[in-house]
């Protein structure tokens, strides 16, 4: 049987994982790492931590501790978490690894003594105080397209355009704030132009109706703009040494390293015979999100395929779109995400319930969304009101007519047809990677036992005709032995469950004809059921109610530390007039449901001012309190009275107001300024 290599990309440890990672690269990639080995494949499912690269040391530089303080607390976090949701890692390693530097400089200067690279030198910034070369995220600048004042080196986070260093106006050092300068450097570069004519677009057209669509047409539209040399050392400190005399400080490029991992890794875990894994007949499969195309189906694979010695190229990159939150992108910087470390304490022993969702959205061939709500009903009504429920009525059933003994029955539909119209669709759609529609009719073999249940009626039947209740319940069994095994690829905490309560233990033979064969499964012992569990439990309200909220307070909404507006100058600043103010009468405006009418003393003058903020406070809230108020703002006449001047309020993200009022009570008609 064939090697079968399946990597999932190497999460960068700068963060815990989030549930668009999960549902985009590791719960795939796990379902399928386990329905290959059911079916009798020799299978390597590899993964580990992405350890280098430029955000790990801003973030570093941030909290003012070492890149490598940074990845060790997350490398620890990630690994922790992936474990207890489940997934089968074969190894779960570290590109901070001895083995993966080794690995990592052997390939580099495999393709560096074929001459490979092209030796090329140019401009770069560097930064004259700190004396370092920058990466284009060390720059910012004011973005040229859109004149946001904080744009990076390589993107503008205000208008998402991707920008290089040299467009920035304005460009400054993020580590000194200085004014970069020009300098020349030497750095190696993948001549991928040169690649794409010998090798790429052969290799990109032989995936043409093979691969997704989407995957296929990224690469395509890359190829068709026309692929440019890329550097693959940057000078840069935090890395792997680039193994050449002359590259002294500089690093390979974290891009060209990291699919490296891949294979570091099963070096790692199997020493002597790694490279079997990665030459020859294997099969190599990516699973990645669709940021990660371009390195998996380009870049990588021509780096396998320069090195030569009859190492493989993907065979197949199922990359999936982004998952969405709530109505917005997944941002982990506005901390807008669902991360699995605090998931799996917040929701103990609910994680099938996550896998069960998260494939069920899964962004295959648009972007998708999680929200709450949509959760909790697919728990409640699929998980516990369908499997649950069917499985729970089952057992029940059993333990109650016959003491827990397996009835004895007579099956009146073909195994043949039953493994045509339920087994069969399942492997179907797995061996075409639709993860989605696998889950679906793998329910449905539990939707078709509910309804076999509920036409035939056994608890009616059981005082009028045993033998036949003893079919139905023996039917039933069998169709829940079915769901059992099927459980282990999307559901493996259900799995051990229900193999316990079926009491049924399945042999490595049975499995491969089960999945191998899309056979339907039928249980040979007749003695007793074991424990009854529940599968699942509801979600309540309240579990919910609390995780929206959480994740309405940790984002400010719309808040934000950068500007909004343009720039202006003291003078301008200078003619606003704000002073604190006590407000000593408040009423309700008369027909006008936002106004308050309130009268402010300042330094014993009486001001009127009207206000929007009737939703927000009631009069008696509002008397008493000093607050910030701008007094030169020019009168406004409302509903007949004269409103004087503004006072001023802080927004929450929740959309809640509150005063704008000195630390201590300072006299009325104090300077702001
Ligand atoms: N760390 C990258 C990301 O999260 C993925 C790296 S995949 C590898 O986007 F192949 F480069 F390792
Ligand atoms: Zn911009």
């Amino acid at each position: 049987m064939a090697k079968t290599t399946i990597t999932a990309a190497l999460p960068y440890a700068n963060g815990p994982v989030h549930i668009g990672h999960l549902a985009g690269v590791y719960i795939p990639a796990d379902i399928y790492a386990r329905y290959s080995r059911n079916v009798g494949k020799e299978v390597l499912f590899i993964c580990g931590s992405d350890e280098h690269g430029v955000p790990i040391t801003l973030r570093a530089k941030k909290e003012g501790i070492t890149p490598q303080d940074v990845v060790d607390r997350y490398h620890g976090i990630i690994k922790d978490s992936f474990e207890k949701l489940g997934i089968s890692f074969d190894t779960y390693s570290r590109t901070s690894s001895q083995t993966h530097k080794n690995t990592a400089q052997d390939f580099f200067t495999k393709l560096y003594e074929k001459g490979v690279f092209k030796e090329i030198s140019s401009e770069q910034f560097f930064d004259p105080e700190s004396k370092q070369f920058l990466a284009d995220r060390y720059i910012t600048g004011v973005c040229p397209k859109c004149e946001a004042s904080d744009a990076y080196g390589d993107q503008c986070e205000k208008c998402g355009a991707t920008l290089s260093p040299m467009e920035l106006i304005n460009p400054k050092s993020a580590l000194s704030g200085a004014v970069p300068v020009l300098k020349e450097t030497t750095n190696w570069y993948l001549p991928l132009d040169e690649i794409q004519k010998n090798f790429l677009e052969e290799y990109i057209d032989s995936k043409k109706g093979k691969w997704r669509s989407t995957v296929y047409g990224q690469c395509k539209s890359w190829l068709n703009d026309g692929l440019r040399e890329r550097a693959m050392t940057r000078d840069l400190d935090w890395g792997i040494p680039v193994p050449v005399k002359t590259a002294e400080g500089k690093v390979l490029y974290v891009w060209f390293e990291a699919p490296i991992g891949y294979i570091s890794a099963t070096r790692e875990l199997l020493p002597n015979n790694w490279e079997e894994w990665w030459t020859g007949d294997s099969e190599l499969i990516h699973f990645i999100g669709k940021d990660n195309i371009v390195f998996h189906c380009i870049i990588f694979p021509a780096m396998l395929h320069l090195r030569g010695d009859n190492y493989v190229t993907p065979a197949e990159v199922p990359a999936n779109e982004f998952l969405n939150l709530e109505g917005q992108k997944i941002s982990t910087s506005r901390n807008w995400a669902v991360w699995l470390n605090e998931y799996l304490v917040e929701l103990p022993n609910r994680q099938d319930e996550l896998r069960y969702v998260l494939t069920s959205i899964a962004p295959e061939t648009k972007d998708s969304e999680f929200t709450w709500k949509d959760y909790q009903t697919r728990v409640n009504s699929e998980l516990v009101g369908i499997l649950g429920n069917f499985a729970n009525r089952v057992l029940v059933l059993i333990k109650k007519y016959y003491d827990g003994r397996i009835p004895n029955y007579q099956r009146t539909e073909e195994i043949s047809s039953l493994s045509e119209k339920y087994i069969k669709p399942i492997t179907e759609k797995l061996n075409s990677f639709k993860f989605r529609d696998a889950q679906s009719a793998f329910m449905e073999l539990s939707r078709m036992g509910n309804k076999f249940l509920a036409d035939s009626e056994p608890w009616k039947l059981v005082k009028t005709n045993p033998r036949e209740t003893e079919n139905i319940l023996g039917f039933a069994y069998e169709i829940l032995c079915n769901i059992a095994i099927c459980s282990e690829i999307f559901l493996p905490e259900t799995h051990s469950k229900l193999l316990n309560s079926l009491n049924i233990n399945l042999k490595e033979t049975q499995k491969t004809s089960f999945w191998a064969d899309s056979t339907w499964y039928i249980p040979e012992s007749r003695n007793t059921i074991g424990e009854v569990e529940l599968l699942f439990n509801k979600i309540e309200d309240d579990v919910i109610d609390l995780q929206i909220e959480k994740l309405q307070n940790s984002v400010p909404a719309e808040a934000t530390s950068k500007p909004e507006k343009e720039m202006i100058s003291y003078d301008d600043f200078s003619k606003l007039d704000l002073t604190i103010a006590e407000v000593k009468d408040c009423k309700k405006v008369e027909k006008a449901d936002r106004l308050l009418h309130l009268t402010l003393d300042v330094a014993g003058e009486v001001r009127t001012v009207l206000s929007g903020i009737a939703e927000h406070f009631s009069p008696e809230e509002v008397i008493g309190n000093q607050v910030l108020y701008l007094q030169n703002l020019a009168p406004r006449k409302i509903r007949g009275i004269e409103s004087q001047g503004m006072i001023l309020m802080a927004e929450d993200s929740d959309g809640k107001l509150r005063f704008m009022q000195p630390s201590e009570k300072v006299n009325t008609g104090a300077k702001v300024s």
